[in-house]
């Protein structure tokens, strides 16, 4: 029997994604990790040599078409991963209709495309060997609307809502799909440009959570197969309100 145990992550040159490639590391003998920025993962993939694996490194850019038919190519080229984290993403924040449309249809190359493509690339191997976990990232804006990341937010549900069918979907298969939904995390994603004119201090301290926490809570409830992960305690509390909004108007409406 084989000893080899594959990982894909995707957006592995830093924040969640780097998280989850330190953390799969120990217990991979091969690792696929894909971004843009090669030094990135130059850097990363000399980090995780002491754990004595073996990485394929994949500079792309997932919302091109080449991109991402380099990282399927991958897939297919590797048999049956053991663990797919659909992770990459960005965020633009304004109004939906002063937003340049092009930049949030990238937004939803990047978060919904490559994430349904890797899916559907790695799920016959996985269903073939009878093994095999997803996990798809998405974000505490799924379960609330909010202003000035309508198409961020949308992207996001779908992220949801597809794991979650695809859990039940995958029922008895020996393969599972886990929603990971963390919420302020500290990370490189408040840095980019988009959050110029958002004023990130002003989110309260216990909202903020570090990649480390997320992604080993993630991590651990793979073994139980939960189709959904809400990192952290404050996040699981604001889930929980925001749905119980969404029953309230649904009985006013029954009611009415
Ligand atoms: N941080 C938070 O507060 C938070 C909250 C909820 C959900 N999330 C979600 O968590 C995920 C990870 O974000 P993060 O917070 O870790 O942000 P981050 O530190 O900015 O990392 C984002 C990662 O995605 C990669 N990426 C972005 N666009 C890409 C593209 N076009 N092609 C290939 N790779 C791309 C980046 O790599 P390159 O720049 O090298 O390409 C980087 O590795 C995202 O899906 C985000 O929506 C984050």
């Amino acid at each position: 029997m084989s000893n080899k145990v594959t990982a894909l992550v995707t957006g592995a040159s830093a924040g969640i994604g780097r998280e989850f490639a330190r953390q799969l590391a120990p217990r991979c003998s091969d690792m696929i990790l894909v971004g843009r920025r090669q030094d990135r993962l130059d850097a990363l993939a000399a980090e995780l040599n002491e754990h004595a694996v073996s990485s394929t490194l994949l500079s792309v850019d997932l919302a091109e078409e080449a991109g991402l038919a380099r990282v399927v190519e991958a897939v297919d080229a590797a048999g049956p991963l053991d663990i797919l984290v659909n992770n990459a993403g960005f965020t633009i924040i304004g109004a939906f209709d002063e937003l340049p449309l092009a930049k949030q249809r990238t937004m939803l190359a990047v978060h919904i495309d490559a994430t349904i493509a890797l899916c559907h690339a790695a799920l016959p191997a996985m269903k073939a060997a009878r093994r095999g976990q997803i996990i798809n990232v998405s974000s505490m804006v799924a379960f609330t609307p909010y202003k000035d990341v309508a198409v961020y937010g949308g992207g996001k549900a779908f992220i949801s809502n597809f794991t979650g069918s695809l859990n039940v979907e995958l029922e008895g298969s020996g393969v599972t799909a886990q929603c990971l939904v963390p919420g302020f995390t500290h990370t490189e994603l408040h840095d980019r440009e988009a959050f110029d004119h958002y004023d990130t201090p002003e989110v309260p301290a216990e909202f903020w959570m570090e990649a480390t926490d997320v992604v080993s809570e993630s991590l651990a409830a793979l073994a139980s197969g939960a189709p959904l992960v809400v990192a952290g305690q404050v996040n699981k509390k604001a889930a929980i309100a925001a749905l119980e909004k969404d029953l309230a108007f649904i009985r006013q409406s029954m009611e009415a």
